[in-house]
């Protein structure tokens, strides 16, 4: 229902009608290999869905912040997961997060970002903060709505992954999802350069 009002008041930031499903938000964490993880980062925490399955996976030495642009959403995310740092911010503001945790990068982004709804400028933009997030072999894991691959935003969005990461695949479609929703997972090179 707060997501829902949130789409109501600003569509082009929002993105989503309604939560992502627990099936989808099982499929991203365990997809994401989180126990593993040193340094995990969530970017559109929304609700707090993904926040809540991360918070259970990952160890008690990973480093662990998600930003949320929207104030009541971010607040929303903070009751549903007090042990969680979530901040008010943009996904832009990534290094300026990770430099508080004396940080440069990260080995895992997480992401319920609404791509198929962002302009290119702005696609391009985050991805290219994220990519210089994330460590040499590090991953990025976002959600992506079926109808969105119909669109021109949802096209580009999948190209500028491909041009971006060294690999780039698809997890099996969730039907139960609203709507129905996938994701993917990107991999960066071990010995990328960052340019
Ligand atoms: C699709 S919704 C949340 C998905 C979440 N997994 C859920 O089901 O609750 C996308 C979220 O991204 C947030 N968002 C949009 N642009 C953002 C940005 N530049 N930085 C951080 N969060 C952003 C929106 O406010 C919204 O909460």
């Amino acid at each position: 229902m707060k997501l829902l009002r949130q789409m109501l008041t600003n569509p082009r930031q929002t993105g989503a009608i309604a939560n992502t499903s627990p099936k989808l938000s099982r499929l991203i964490a365990d997809m994401a290999n989180l126990d593993q993880k040193n340094c995990v980062v969530e970017l559109g925490a929304g609700t707090g869905v993904f926040t809540r399955e991360i918070v259970k996976r990952i160890s008690a030495q990973c480093t662990f912040f998600s930003l949320e642009i929207n104030p009541i959403l971010a607040k929303e995310t903070q009751n549903n997961c007090p042990s969680a740092n979530i901040f008010c911010d943009s996904a832009e503001n990534i290094q300026t997060y990770l430099s508080s945790y004396e940080k440069t990068s990260c080995d895992c982004i997480i992401s319920g970002l609404p791509w198929g709804v962002f302009e290119f400028s702005l696609q391009k933009q985050l991805l290219h903060t994220i990519y210089q997030s994330l460590d040499n072999g590090g991953e990025f894991l976002t959600i992506a709505l079926l109808p969105g691959l119909l669109f021109p935003p949802g096209k580009r969005f999948r190209s500028l992954l491909d041009q971006t990461f060294s690999s780039v695949t698809k997890s099996h479609i969730v039907w139960q999802n609203l709507p129905p929703g996938f994701i993917y997972h990107c991999k960066k090179e071990k010995g990328a350069l960052n340019g």
